[in-house]
């Protein structure tokens, strides 16, 4: 379960939780997938974690951003190209497909292709079959192909905008990565182990979260998702004087005196002990989750680790109305 870590894969809410587990057994598919979600909620990190669960891990992860290349030069990127294939071509390269070999290419972004990169890629993916631009001869590379895009691309094919024969080829194994505001007490597991890392990595002391922030953390919805929180943290880890980091919400209505969501108006301050008793809560939440995550939904292995009595544990894991078998996968 550590290699989880190790790979960036904090998290123990339901929804996630049911990604990993598609990770997982995708990994040693071999075949093509096809990650979606929208920005910053881990699509590459999930890309990664395929190559390195699978057994492909010791040769090359090759990320392409689709996106970043004017059409023209996509394909050369990707499949490489004769010397004078084109005006600044001096020398003969080869592509990121030829790079990837016996590895993973990970096509991001790749809503952003042309109608003519889609074409090409399709052909592609149908034999793993090209041709260097400007080349005669056709080459043939043993890779596995992950893709992603944070737009829906169903919505694109029905707005001709995206080949639907291209989708179907993506598509055979996809997972959807959930967006932070649907991961519930994950939001303060990922801030913690921000802060731990921010402490070592820039040699200061440990810093913790002030309650008050770590209230609204779990409420605020998170447009930009883990990136979005992983920039703040970072910001006020490097400026805070402070131990404990008190963080003023991206969107002031999240604040902490506002209760449960945006304030309405009609809300009052539910004040210190309330708001302690529920940073207390979503802290005691996430912990067992994550402990449970670790200790595959092991109890008595769980005590063990986190030296709490057996019947302690139990007595907290159902106050959360926590389902243990989730995590026994
Ligand atoms: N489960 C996780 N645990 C810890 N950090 C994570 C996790 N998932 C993502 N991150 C971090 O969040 C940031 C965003 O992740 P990533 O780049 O994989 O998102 P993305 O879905 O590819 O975003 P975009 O669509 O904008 O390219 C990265 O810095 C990554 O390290
Ligand atoms: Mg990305």
């Amino acid at each position: 379960m550590d290699l989880l870590v190790d790979l960036n894969l904090l998290g123990t809410s339901p929804a996630f939780v049911e990604a990993v587990r598609l990770l997982n057994r995708f990994a040693s598919c071999d075949a093509t997938v096809l990650l979606q979600g929208e920005t910053g909620t881990g699509k590459e990190v999930a890309a990664r974690a395929i190559h390195h669960l699978g057994s492909r891990r010791d040769r090359p992860f090759v990320p392409v951003n689709c996106g970043a290349l004017p059409d023209n030069l996509l394909e050369a990127e990707l499949f490489g190209h004769e010397r004078g294939a084109f005006t600044d071509a001096r020398e003969r390269r080869q592509g990121m497909v030829s790079q990837a070999e016996g590895g993973t290419l990970f096509l991001d972004e790749i809503e952003a292709m042309s109608p003519r990169a889609q074409v090409v890629l399709l052909r592609f993916l149908q034999d793993h079959s090209y041709r260097p631009v400007g080349g005669r001869l056709t080459r043939c590379e043993n890779l596995r192909v992950i893709a992603a895009s944070n737009v829906d691309l169903k919505e694109l094919v029905a707005r001709d905008r995206f080949r639907s024969d291209l989708l179907y080829r993506l598509s055979v194994l996809t997972v959807t990565m959930p967006p932070l505001r649907e991961r519930g007490g994950d939001a303060l597991l990922l801030a913690e182990s921000f802060l731990s890392r921010y402490a070592q990595q820039y040699g200061r002391g440990e810093k913790r979260l002030h309650p008050d922030t770590a209230h609204w953390l779990t409420r605020y919805p998170w447009p930009g998702n883990i990136r979005e929180l992983e920039n703040l943290l970072l910001r006020e880890f490097l400026l805070s004087e402070r131990d404990a980091l008190e963080i003023a919400p991206p969107d002031p209505a999240y604040a902490a005196t506002s209760g449960a969501g945006p304030l309405s108006g009609r809300e009052s301050d539910p004040g210190f002990r309330k708001a302690k008793a529920s940073a207390v809560a979503a802290f005691e939440r996430s912990y067992l989750e994550n402990l449970l995550n670790r200790t595959r939904g092991n109890l008595s292995q769980a005590a063990r680790v986190s030296r709490k009595d057996r019947s302690t544990l139990a007595r907290l894991v159902k106050k959360h109305g926590i389902e243990i078998s989730r995590f026994r996968f």
